[in-house]
């Protein structure tokens, strides 16, 4: 009886602390009113910040716009990826811990519970001063597995590429700011976020409100 009751409490505590480490994002807002080619007319690197955090909502449409889903019934994304691998994994880094973007349910699951912004920024400083930072990883396991090495490196590449444009149209459509940077400290985010030789880091985008 002891057992079982030690046992149940145990599984409930499991229950309630994996629970507190996924977060259900707002849903996305697609009511926007910039017109593309006024996000394009404007679109721009950016390296200050305000100081300033990025709420759920505004993050939430901003993750959509990078690679969540536009087409449920087919569970098609807003990025192309090559044989529709959907390879791109992007980590939302910020000042609370890191956490990873789950399209499907629009959701973030903590994987580490430190503020790793200065490793995505490296030596460039200025990246460490955005509330948050996206890191765009592909998932070389979604590639066949015949596949040369070096043909899943090219197609992740440019996968990255696609959605690191989309975050980036977003950004100027929302009055955002931000930079796609390849500079950071590769290896140790990947200890950090518990990934092995299958991801690669490829590039990353600081995201926060225009410095007055
Ligand atoms: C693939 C790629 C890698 C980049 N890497 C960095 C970087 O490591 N650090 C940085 O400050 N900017 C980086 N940038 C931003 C470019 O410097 C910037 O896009 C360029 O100067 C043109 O400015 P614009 O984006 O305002 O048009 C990168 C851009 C791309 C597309």
């Amino acid at each position: 009886m002891r057992t079982k009751i030690l046992t149940l409490a145990f599984a409930a505590l499991m229950t309630t602390s994996c629970a507190a480490q996924s977060v259900k994002l707002p849903a996305p807002s697609k009511a926007c009113k910039t017109t593309l080619m006024e996000a394009l007319t404007n679109r721009h690197s950016t390296r200050e910040f305000a100081d300033r955090d990025i709420p759920d909502d505004v993050l939430s449409t901003v993750l959509w716009s990078a690679c969540g889903i536009n087409r449920p019934s087919e569970g098609k994304i807003t990025a192309p990826s090559a044989l529709n691998a959907q390879d791109i994994i992007v980590f939302v880094i910020r000042k609370d811990g890191a956490y990873r973007y789950d399209p499907k349910d629009n959701t973030l699951t903590k994987v580490s519970s430190k503020d790793l912004r200065k490793d995505v920024a490296g030596p460039q400083k200025f990246a460490a001063t955005a509330p948050v930072s996206l890191v765009l990883v592909s998932d070389n396991s979604k590639f066949p597995e015949r596949m040369p090495a070096q043909a899943k490196t090219r197609m992740g590449v440019v996968d990255a590429g696609y959605v690191s444009e989309n975050i980036c149209l977003a950004c100027s459509a929302l009055g955002l700011s931000t930079v796609p940077r390849m500079t950071m400290k590769s290896d140790v985010l990947k200890t950090e976020l518990g990934l092995d030789d299958n991801y690669d880091f490829i590039i990353n985008n600081q995201i926060g409100y225009p410095k007055k």
